[in-house]
């Protein structure tokens, strides 16, 4: 199975730049056009949170429009900048939200991978959080099926990366999760955004995947600073690639067009 993340939209931003006014929905619609002509086309995409810049329903809307034309099946999740009770609103009706409970968690089992999608809004806040309800839900799914490769998807990261001002603002209590994550040995990944870069980790016995906006970037900051600025890298899907008899694999794709067809090919090995 082929499963695509796509991350941190913030759809009614809009951004100044020295080339002129950037209107981020403008570039969701050239990554859901890269997507649609992925091939092979992916059977799902997880859209891991920061849907909007700000809650507005119609901003949700029209994303829901753009994410709809698609053609493929998707899941959405919470970031910091989203609102449950909006998200609930508008994509209750595909069926694969919790109906019950403050929280947008759920598990998806379509596919031999399992997809477990956990909430780490932490409501009026930047950082995210694990409480102990959300923390004792993750155990419990985890615990039931403890022999099926799983996935698990968030928005926060839940460790340090050394970007001190993402990290100001992950996931604040990845110790706790660490443990559930350790004690369930199928979790073959752990896979967010928030950050806006690519980052890969080792946390926990598993992999972190931290996946860069299908929009715009924050530069690579490793020093300590009171604030960064946006910027316009190519935005980016994640794709993780699953088979029963080699595993998981992910590969970043990139939106854009790119020089091809180079007429040298692969270089001829030297022999001596
Ligand atoms: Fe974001
Ligand atoms: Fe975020």
């Amino acid at each position: 199975m082929l499963i695509a993340q796509i991350t941190d939209f913030h759809i009614g931003r809009i951004i100044e730049t020295d080339c002129g006014t950037i209107d981020l929905f403008e570039r969701l619609k050239d990554t859901i056009t890269h997507l649609r002509e992925l091939k092979p086309k992916p059977n799902l995409v997880v859209v891991t949170g920061d849907i909007s810049n700000h809650g507005n329903i119609e901003d949700y809307q029209r994303t829901k429009t753009l994410l709809d034309s698609m053609d493929i099946p998707y899941l959405v999740m919470p970031g910091n900048h989203d609102s449950r009770d909006k998200l609930r609103a508008l994509f209750n009706d595909d069926g694969y939200l919790p109906k019950e409970g403050e929280f947008l968690q759920y598990t998806f089992e379509d596919y031999p991978l399992r997809l477990v999608m956990l909430d780490s809004l932490e409501k009026g806040h930047h950082h995210g959080m694990i409480c102990s309800e959300r923390l004792d839900w993750l155990d419990n799914k985890l615990g039931e099926q403890p022999d099926r490769p799983t996935l698990v998807f968030m928005h926060h990261p839940p460790a340090k990366l050394h970007l001190p001002y993402q990290d100001s603002m992950n996931c604040q209590n990845g110790a706790n999760l660490a443990e559930v994550i350790k004690s369930n040995t199928q979790v073959l990944g752990v896979v967010c955004g928030h950050t806006h870069r690519d980052s890969i980790a080792n946390w926990a016995n598993t992999i972190l995947f931290v996946t860069p906006s299908a929009t715009f970037s924050y530069g690579l900051q490793m020093n300590p600073v009171d604030d960064i600025n946006p910027r316009f890298e190519p935005a980016c899907v994640r794709l993780f690639s699953w088979k029963e008899e080699t595993g998981l694999v992910s590969h970043l794709s990139f939106v854009g067009k790119y020089p091809d067809g180079l007429t040298e090919g692969v270089p001829t090995p030297a022999t001596n």
